[in-house]
């Protein structure tokens, strides 16, 4: 490369081979994504290959495209993959890949300014608000994720209780407080420490055996609150607790919110996208009534990472929050300096990536009903998943299956040790299932969450078969790491695996 050529390629032809032949080589990894362990430790020596000085001197892309191949794409994380259920994480899809293929040709910056790709956000806004049931004026923006959705939400929700001025003054000492269930996600008092209002400020209300909030506790714990000359400010409902799918009496929230004057936020991670499942949509019914959602396009919408959204409701409400002006970021009538409200004045980001594109290639391509489809197929494979758990002697199922996520145990989990964290450990290194942990009314759990659309039924079934074969060895204190991995391979390779897309029905 001529160092008078600023960095493009001296040779545009070699970049158009080596780009070809990485997009043949990621479109090949996904068709095959079955034919690979879900996850593989990264070794000492792969971590070590990827330390060195800082690069000065320019190598040849191609064989750094090689130490990729070679360093990274066997040892990520595998949410792709059909057997991985751990935690709550969305799979991808190939117009999502090729989405970021685009959105990096153009660069756009989203803060702000008039352009196109802005324009393809505001209409993937309008499109949440259509799925929310929200008015057409709904303010939104695209984010990381539900974390920082959840953060601009609480900062809404304290502008509208304190005016404006709250930005310039700070709290001033007033006595906020909010309120959400136990099994809200750790991000809510997160969000809570970062705006300032501190964890201590957030009621922790206790659920009912179905893990959703106890409405009549919420309301005395409000009462009490103004009792002591507390200010309540905020409720925030789940709409799919991140533990085991519960979802909140929304409509009773919002009754109380509107009786009590409070702010209405509902943390919907996942459960939002099941608003495009028609056999779903009434187990949310109130969402509509929020003032403010936070929700994933990363997740059941299959959207790649990272795609968040706050929705607002009185889209002023955001604005006030947040909008400023600074002589460098002037707007004019015309020209590019236009297109006022911008991005930036809706949220804490000035740069933004141009998120909205793989949202609205990936609607735009499959149609929110198949989305919706593939979000009621997870919740049938959930269900399979349930009866299995059921009929197995050596299993407990520690929750009601709401949507998508089974938690349960390996009876033999009496011992001082956590079997369930072993068994998840040992699935997740023989490659055959990632299933993770959490803890369900004081047990440890295995939880399997399906978030993923290439999960099918013969996929938790060899996942349970698995966790059999390796409770069963560890059981009899056997390590798992030479006999008992093969054994749990065996009995987890004893079902056909369909290839992806082309599996069978969600049925038994
Ligand atoms: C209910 C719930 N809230 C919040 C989050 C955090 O979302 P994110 O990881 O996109 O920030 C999650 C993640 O799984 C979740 O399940």
């Amino acid at each position: 490369m001529d160092a008078d050529e600023g960095l493009d390629p001296a040779d545009w032809g070699a970049v158009r081979a080596l780009g070809h032949r990485m997009l043949d080589d990621m479109i090949d990894h996904m068709a095959g994504l079955r034919e690979h362990p879900v996850w593989r430790p990264m070794p000492a020596a792969a971590r070590a290959a990827l330390r060195a000085p800082l690069p000065r001197a320019p190598s040849d892309p191609a064989s750094a495209y090689e130490a990729f191949r070679q360093l990274v794409l066997p040892y990520a994380a595998g949410n792709a993959h059909p057997r991985f259920m751990g935690w709550v994480q969305g799979a991808g899809t190939p117009i999502g890949m090729l989405a970021e293929l685009l959105a990096g040709g153009l660069n756009a910056n989203c803060g702000g300014r008039d352009h196109a790709p802005i324009e393809v956000e505001r209409q993937v806004i309008l499109w949440a608000a259509e799925m929310l049931g929200f008015p057409p004026e709904a303010g939104g923006l695209l984010v990381t994720g539900t974390s920082v959705a959840n953060l601009i939400a609480v900062l809404v929700a304290r502008t509208a209780a304190l005016g404006p001025d709250v930005r310039a003054n700070g709290l001033g000492g007033a006595p906020l407080v909010a309120y959400a269930s136990a099994a809200a996600h750790g991000c809510v008092p997160r969000a809570m420490d970062m705006a300032g209002l501190g964890t201590g400020a957030l009621r922790t209300i206790a659920c009912d055996d179905a893990g959703r909030i106890d409405l009549p506790a919420l309301a005395r714990a409000i009462s009490d609150d103004r009792a002591d000359g507390l200010a309540p400010f905020m409720v925030v409902g789940t709409a799919g607790s991140v533990d085991t799918g519960a979802i909140d009496p929304l409509a009773g929230i919002a009754a109380l919110c509107r009786r009590e004057r409070l702010w209405f936020h509902i943390d919907a991670a996942f459960g939002a996208i099941a608003l495009l499942a028609p056999g779903l949509r009434d187990k949310f019914a109130g969402i509509e009534q929020a003032d403010s959602v936070a929700f994933d396009f990363h997740k059941w919408a299959q959207v790649p990472y990272d795609a968040g959204c706050v929705m607002v409701r009185d889209g002023a409400r955001q604005l006030e929050t947040f909008a400023s002006d600074a002589a460098y970021l002037r707007r004019e009538p015309r020209g590019l300096a236009g297109g006022h409200p911008w991005p930036c004045d809706l949220g804490p980001d000035l740069s933004r990536g141009f998120r909205a594109l793989k949202v609205w290639l990936t609607f735009a391509c499959h149609g929110a009903d198949r989305i919706g489809a593939a979000v009621e197929r997870c919740c049938a494979v959930a269900q399979a998943l349930a009866a299995r758990v059921d009929r197995e002697a050596e299993l407990q199922r520690l929750a009601p299956v709401a949507l998508n996520i089974v938690c349960f145990r390996y009876l033999a989990d009496d011992a001082p040790t956590d079997l369930s964290a072993e068994i998840v450990a040992d699935l997740q290194e023989a490659g055959i299932a990632a299933p993770s942990t959490t803890v369900v009314g004081g047990r440890l759990a295995i939880r399997a969450a399906i978030v993923n659309h290439r999960t099918r039924v013969a996929d938790v079934d060899a996942m349970i078969d698995a966790v059999l074969a390796a409770g069963r060895a560890r059981a009899v204190g056997r390590s798992m790491s030479a006999a008992g991995c093969n054994d749990i391979r065996s009995a987890a390779s004893a079902p056909s695996s369909p290839r992806p897309g082309t599996g069978p029905a969600p049925s038994r």
